[in-house]
C-alpha cells in the first residue's frame, strides 16, 4: 500500500477532490447552505494548498492546508471517501499534512472540527483551544469546535 499526499494540480485531481468533499462534507450531512461551490475563491489563494490523498494512486481523501502566518497552519475540509473510512487512512493523511506544515516552518496546527470528528482530532493529538472565535460566526462555523496541536 502506497499512501501519499499531493497538491491538487490536474483536472482529474480537481474532480476527485471536489467529488470526495461534496459527498462527505455536504451530501452525507444533508448540508444545503451554503451550496458546495467548486469555484470558491478560497481554493486558489496563494497561502492555501488543496491536497489529495492517494492510495495506490487513487484519490481517497482530501484536505486543504492554509498558512495563517506566524508559524500557524490550519487544516480545513478534511474528508476520507466513505468506502475507505475507519481503516487508519484519516490518521495517515493528517500526519502527512502535519509533516507538510512542519516542512514549511509551521509550529502549530489548528482546525474547526465538526462535532462528529472531535474524537478523530483528539486521537491525532489535537486539544480543544479557542484560536479564532470569529471564524465560528458564519453559517459554516455553526456547531464547530476549535482545536489545536503543536507541530
Ligand atoms: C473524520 C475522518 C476524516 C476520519 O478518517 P478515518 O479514516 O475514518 O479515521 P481513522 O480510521 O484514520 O481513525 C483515526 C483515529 O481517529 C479515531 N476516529 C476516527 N473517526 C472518529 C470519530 N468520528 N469519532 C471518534 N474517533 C474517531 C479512530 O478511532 C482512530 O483512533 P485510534 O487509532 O486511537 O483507534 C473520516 O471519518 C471522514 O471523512 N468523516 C466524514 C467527514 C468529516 O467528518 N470530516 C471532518 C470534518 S472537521
Amino acid at each position: 500500500m502506497v499512501a501519499t499526499l499531493v497538491q491538487v494540480t490536474t483536472p482529474a485531481m480537481w474532480a476527485a477532490y471536489h467529488r470526495i468533499r461534496k459527498a462527505e462534507l455536504w451530501d452525507a450531512r444533508g448540508r444545503t447552505t451554503p451550496l458546495y461551490n467548486p469555484n470558491h475563491p478560497d481554493e486558489t489563494k496563494p497561502n492555501h494548498t488543496p491536497l489529495l490523498f492517494l492510495l495506490n494512486e487513487v484519490g481517497v481523501g482530501t484536505t486543504r492546508l492554509d498558512d495563517l502566518g506566524n508559524g500557524r497552519f490550519c487544516v480545513r475540509l478534511v474528508a476520507i471517501d466513505k468506502a475507505f473510512q475507519g481503516q487508519g487512512l484519516g490518521r495517515t493523511m493528517l500526519m502527512q499534512t502535519l509533516q507538510r506544515a512542519r516542512d514549511q516552518g509551521g509550529t502549530d496546527m489548528v482546525v474547526n472540527a465538526d462535532e462528529s470528528a472531535v474524537g478523530y482530532y483528539r486521537a491525532c493529538g489535537f486539544e480543544e483551544h479557542s484560536w479564532n472565535p470569529e471564524e465560528l460566526k458564519t453559517p459554516m462555523g455553526e456547531g464547530l469546535t476549535q482545536m489545536r496541536r503543536a507541530l
